[in-house]
């Protein structure tokens, strides 16, 4: 989500001070140093402008930054490459000094490997977000051989309105971002188990990776199923499954505006536009007691780094056991709760087995049978990924819970 305040930012060109509308899906705050850049400019000098934290506003040819922005991405490479060599170094050294070996202990190395990559993605987007263009208020870039954007950054960022915001800057970045978008938009994800494609909008969960689809057709529906809510629906495939099911009465939540949008625009594709989407944090309000809730919260818990994050991130789980504290109550009698959770948070030892156990059970939720599915998305195959053990071993399960019997 754009930052919900407006912003500007100020620079000198040519002696004069200029002002624009500044957006940022990071929610980045305006930049504090300026300086601008062009063709003339070369990779090094950007590279190391952009690390003392000077961003770039450029003035040059559009390919051309989108080239310096790729030769910004292999230093940033060479520079991780020579980090993790020297960490490798070191730790052998401490391997030999050790009797032990702490160093080679998976249960120390998992967990750190996640939360290093973690601030490698961070420092990396914030290098490359430095890169800036200013676009006019129709979005429309005045660089030489800069492409149609404005239709996907409408789309992704929304209309810029006021006199004030006769221009705005932004990095190439997130344009690019708007850019995929669109095209993602324009072709849709196909759904080859449900034969039908799902349109994901910008800054929505993008179904890429849907082997839990399978999950979903193979569970037996309740024997009464005429009301069933999907919490936090992002495009509205779980919901769409459900309706597909012969489900009459489907209610769709998510907090973030432009999943509705979407899921809205899905159903209403497939002529589904009977499935009611509500803006709320997880359950529906003023709706009939379900006798099935599904829900496929994001599956990691680490603080999102940026609202795009949302879907994937959960800090402290507290989208799942805020679920699982309140689902009881939403439930009709005999009714039943379809949870889809990967369990690669296990295998990167940022949750246990026993700890989710322990929520059902807090919670007076029995589990009635579990559905496991294997992953099959290009990251579990890559080999080069330093979390691939972890992503490997990931499986990703419906739990069927259903309310303790009293
Ligand atoms: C992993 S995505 C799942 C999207 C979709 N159900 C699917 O399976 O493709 C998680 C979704 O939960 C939404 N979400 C996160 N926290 C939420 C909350 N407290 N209430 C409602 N939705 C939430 C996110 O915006 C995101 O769309």
């Amino acid at each position: 989500m754009l930052t919900p305040e407006k912003q500007y930012v100020q620079w000198y060109e040519n002696q004069t001070l200029r002002h624009a509308r500044w957006l940022s899906e990071s929610n980045h705050g305006p930049p504090a140093r300026i300086m601008i850049v062009d063709d003339k400019t070369t990779a090094d000098e950007a590279y190391r402008l952009a690390c003392e934290g000077t961003s770039l506003l450029w003035r040059g040819d559009f390919y051309n930054a989108q080239q310096l922005l790729q030769a910004l991405g292999r230093r940033i490479e060479r520079t991780e490459e020579r980090a993790a060599l020297r960490k490798t170094k070191k730790a052998a050294k401490a391997n030999k000094r050790a009797t032990s070996e702490p160093s080679t202990d998976a249960t120390v190395l998992i967990p750190n490997l996640f939360h290093q990559q973690r601030q490698t993605q961070a420092q990396r987007a914030r290098i490359l977000g430095r890169l800036l263009l200013e676009l006019d208020t129709d979005y429309v870039s005045q660089l030489r051989r800069a492409p149609d954007m404005s239709a996907a950054c409408i789309a992704a960022f929304g209309q810029l309105e006021g006199a004030a915001d006769h221009s705005c800057v932004l990095s190439l970045r997130d344009i690019q971002g708007a850019l995929g978008a669109a095209q993602w938009r324009a072709k849709g994800v196909p759904i080859d188990t449900l034969g039908l494609s799902i349109y994901p909008h910008y800054g929505v969960f993008a179904p890429t990776r849907h082997e839990y689809v399978s999950l979903l057709l193979k569970a037996p529906l309740p024997k009464t199923c005429d009301v069933a809510y999907d919490i936090g629906t992002g495009t509205g495939l779980l919901a769409i499954i459900l309706a597909k099911r012969g489900v009459k009465n489907v209610i769709a939540t998510d907090l973030n505006p432009r999943a509705l949008a979407c899921a809205d625009e899905n159903f209403t594709r497939l002529g589904l536009s009977s499935i009611a989407l509500q803006q709320v944090d997880l359950f529906p309000a003023d709706a009939p007691p379900a006798n099935l809730i599904v829900c496929n919260p994001p599956w990691l818990p680490a603080k999102p780094s940026s609202p795009l994050e949302y879907a994937v991130y959960d800090a402290n789980s507290a989208m799942l056991r805020g679920f699982l504290q309140g689902v009881r109550d939403h439930l009709s009698e005999h009714g039943e709760i379809w949870l889809i959770l990967s369990d690669l948070a296990e295998h990167l030892q940022l949750r246990t087995r026993e700890e989710l156990l322990g929520w059902f059970a807090a919670h007076e939720l029995t589990v009635k049978y579990r559905l496991d599915t294997k992953p099959t998305h290009g990251r579990s195959q890559d080999d080069s990924d330093p979390l691939y053990a972890a992503r490997r071993a990931e499986v990703t399960s419906l739990w069927c819970l259903t309310p303790n019997k009293c």
